[in-house]
């Protein structure tokens, strides 16, 4: 199962209701919610308070990718905001064990991701207790780059890894995922895929969820 997720950083701001509508309308899986906060990456842009609101208007599913220091100090805030799924940044964690644990003491699911400069080993004593890799594929920080051909031989790496683990986690891309390069990227083993300017940049957001799902699948 191929999963196409959604990031709202590329939506109107002053619109949000409606972007988030119209990716529950085309049947998206997910809602990918970037979290910064100006010190872990050069950005800063929402946090629980906007999450929260947002959780009152829709049901779909919220994948919260934190891009923040400190991750532990607001995991608990983030599920009361809605959270469904967390994910951390390894490179922001230096308990990256302990955190993972206190994720799922909550019952939400877990993601950790990896930047293009991280190694997928950094993973292997904490894969099995993982619902979730995500592959950055751009540095994160800003919607709109390009995609990171390296990120291909890591997501196929993983993808032998937990495999030979026989493990039940999801891999998921974030960054630079358009309707050209979506396909090579399903087949080197992602399962969620993160789009942010490919669909709200698109004159006609609903088609090019269609597009990008049909082209990750063929
Ligand atoms: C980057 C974010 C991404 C970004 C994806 O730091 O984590 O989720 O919004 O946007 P596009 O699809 O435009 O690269
Ligand atoms: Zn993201």
């Amino acid at each position: 199962m191929k999963l196409i997720a959604p990031s709202i950083l590329a939506a109107d701001f002053a619109n949000l209701n409606k972007s988030i509508k119209m990716v529950e309308e085309a049947g998206c899986d997910m809602l990918h919610i970037d979290v910064m906060d100006g010190r872990f990456v050069p950005n800063i842009t929402i946090g629980p308070v906007v999450i929260e609101s947002l959780r009152k208007v829709t049901g779909i599913p919220f994948d919260i990718h934190l891009m923040i220091v400190e991750p532990e100090k607001y995991i608990e805030t983030f599920i009361e905001a809605g959270a469904d799924m967390i994910t951390v940044q390894a490179e922001a964690c230096v308990h990256l064990d302990r955190i993972i644990q206190q994720i799922k003491s909550t019952g939400a699911k877990v993601g950790v991701a990896l930047n293009p400069s991280t190694p997928e080993h950094m993973l292997e004593y904490v894969l099995d207790q993982l619902d979730m890799v995500l592959v950055m594929s751009v540095n994160p920080g800003f919607g709109g780059q390009e995609f990171i051909n390296g990120s291909l031989r890591k997501i196929t790496n993983l993808k032998a890894m937990i495999e030979q683990k026989s493990l039940n986690v999801k891999i998921q891309v974030d960054g630079g995922i358009n309707q050209n390069n979506i396909n090579k990227i399903s087949q080197a083993g992602a399962d969620i895929f993160v789009a942010g300017s490919a669909i709200f940049n698109s004159t006609k957001p609903t088609e090019a969820v269609k597009h990008l799902r049909a082209a990750a699948m063929s």
